[in-house]
């Protein structure tokens, strides 16, 4: 029997095996973890959402009357209810031991309610296998230390949302140091140069490119910004882009001079040609560290048992999307061989790879079609039987493909406040409950909810902080102002003194 230490309160109403709620000595936190005694053992549950009221302060409709009852309510201890509700994740012997086992019958309506303990429940959080890599600890309980599952992220891939500034990218930057301490292998496509300071063990830092001579006459058009409407130089570009274009030692050279022919043939094309030649040639000097037709094999550049961080700053959001898209298609190409190629073919990654995509509303959309997401797709769907995982990174959950966010395995949910986004999320995965979709506004930076499978159980956890990732934060332009004007001071000042001293 459980001792009387931290007696939290009572169950009441009807009760579920999976579900309950009871009254409590105190107010609750959502993320708190409670035990309970059941005809199947002790039960570990979490309180996924709760409330406080009171009886006389209930039905008040005036300021004067609202005092009054304020006054006795205080005197009275009778009158504030605490309630929390309850979703059962499962016996507390069970998980322990690493097992996820659901009562069948309910806990007894009147069945006593604890804390669940620190040392109680430390070992169903905190996993010694190497597969399992500390994040965070319990939210509401911070000694318990979190792990997940790191295989079953490379396997069936993960979702990490919150609203701008929720601790997404803080989370992914924690997770390419777990994957490198653990020798494996990650591409992390660095849209925004978040990633370039951090201090990842042995880590590959490279600047994405894109090799021209790889793409397609559509992707190359919107590599060099050709308007989507501009039909007749697209067209040109589609004639122009031959094959011995693709293969020439002058890439550039080769490809203006095939577009002159197009030109000199086609009278009707003439305009488009001659404007199209203006813009590879702004191509050919603006994007250079982009594009470039003498980069070789874009996957030269990764390296496997690494963490390969792929600099995009660079990059247009059109440009990313065919980068990524190229880089995705490659590695999957890779995977596959690796899976079932013939003994005799070049693999460059031979166990499985991590590929973690930021701002995934942009390039895995839910309407419209983006390179990235059709190729994203497939490895959503197909990557887990050829070792390829996908980390998907959005703040505005509601804009990625449902497609996508459904075949998701585990998730990691920070502050999210759009009842678009909640329901979004709701309709992608079952882990998920009403009762905690509610309670995400009341995140702080963070702080997440991580469901699926890379946890046992549904653990609510303050994510560990990531010091020397400077990038993300927010900036603040009055103190950058302020230093600022301080230095344009001095400025003043000294050219004053020179003033005096001429
Ligand atoms: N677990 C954490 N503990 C403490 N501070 C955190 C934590 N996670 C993030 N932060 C801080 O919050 C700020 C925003 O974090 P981060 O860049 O990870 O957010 P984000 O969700 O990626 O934002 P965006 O949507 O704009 O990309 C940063 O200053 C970061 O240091
Ligand atoms: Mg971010």
């Amino acid at each position: 029997m459980a001792s009387n230490r931290g007696l939290l309160g009572v169950v009441v109403g009807e009760t579920k095996p999976h579900r309950f709620r009871f009254l409590a000595s105190r107010a609750v936190s959502m993320g708190e973890y409670v035990t309970v005694e059941s005809p199947e053992g002790r039960l570990l549950g979490l309180a996924e959402d709760t409330a406080t009221r009171s009886v006389l302060l209930d039905k008040i409709s005036n300021f004067e009357s609202a005092i009054e009852a304020k006054r006795v309510a205080t005197k009275n201890v009778r009158d504030k209810s605490y309630l929390a509700s309850v979703k059962v994740v499962g016996t507390l012997d069970g998980l322990r031991g690493g097992q996820v086992t659901l009562p069948s019958l309910p806990p007894e309506p009147g069945s006593e309610v604890f804390e669940a303990g620190s040392d109680e429940i430390s070992g169903v959080f905190d996993r010694m296998e190497r597969r399992w890599a500390q994040v965070g600890g319990l939210l509401r309980n911070p000694e318990v230390r979190v792990s997940v599952d790191i295989d079953k992220v490379a396997s069936r891939h993960l979702a990490i949302l919150s609203v701008t500034g929720g601790g997404k990218s803080n989370l992914l930057a924690l997770m390419t140091k777990k994957v490198a301490e653990l020798g494996g292998t990650m591409v992390v496509f660095d849209y925004h140069g978040e990633y370039s300071g951090l201090s990842i063990p042995r880590a590959v830092h490279a600047d994405a490119k894109i090799n021209p001579r790889y793409v397609n006459s559509d992707q190359l058009a919107d590599l060099m910004e050709v308007r989507e409407n501009a039909e007749v130089q697209r067209t040109v570009l589609l004639k122009a882009f031959t094959d011995d274009v693709k293969t020439a030692k002058e890439f550039w050279k080769s490809l203006l001079a095939s577009i002159a022919t197009v030109g000199e043939n086609e009278k009707d094309s003439r305009k488009a040609a001659t404007r199209l030649q203006d813009i590879v040639k702004v191509a050919m000097r603006r994007m250079k560290t982009v594009i470039d037709p003498d980069v070789g094999e874009v996957l030269d550049q990764l390296k496997a048992s690494k963490v390969n961080i792929l600099n995009m700053l660079e990059f247009t959001e059109r440009q990313a999307n065919a980068a990524i898209s190229y880089y995705l298609a490659e590695i999957l190409e890779d995977r596959k061989r690796a899976m079932h190629g013939a003994e005799e073919q070049r693999v460059r990654f031979t166990a499985p790879i991590i590929c973690a995509i930021e701002e995934a509303h942009a390039f895995i959309p839910s309407e419209g079609d983006a390179d990235t997401k059709y190729i994203a797709s497939k490895v959503a769907r197909e990557g887990r039987k050829f070792g390829m995982a996908l980390v998907v990174v959005s703040q505005r959950p509601r804009r990625v493909d449902q497609d996508v966010l459904s075949q998701m395995g585990s998730f990691a949910i920070m502050k999210l406040t759009n009842p678009e986004d909640q329901a979004h999320i709701r309709e992608a995965s079952e882990a998920i409950s009403e009762d905690l979709l509610q309670n995400l506004p009341s995140l702080n930076v963070g702080e997440a909810v991580l469901l699926g499978e890379w946890v046992n159980i549904p653990a609510v956890v303050k994510i560990d902080h990531v010091a020397e990732k400077k990038t993300g934060a927010d900036i603040s332009a009055t103190s950058l102002w302020a230093a600022e004007g301080k230095m344009s001071q001095v400025a003043v000042e000294s050219t004053k003194s020179s003033m005096v001293l001429e």
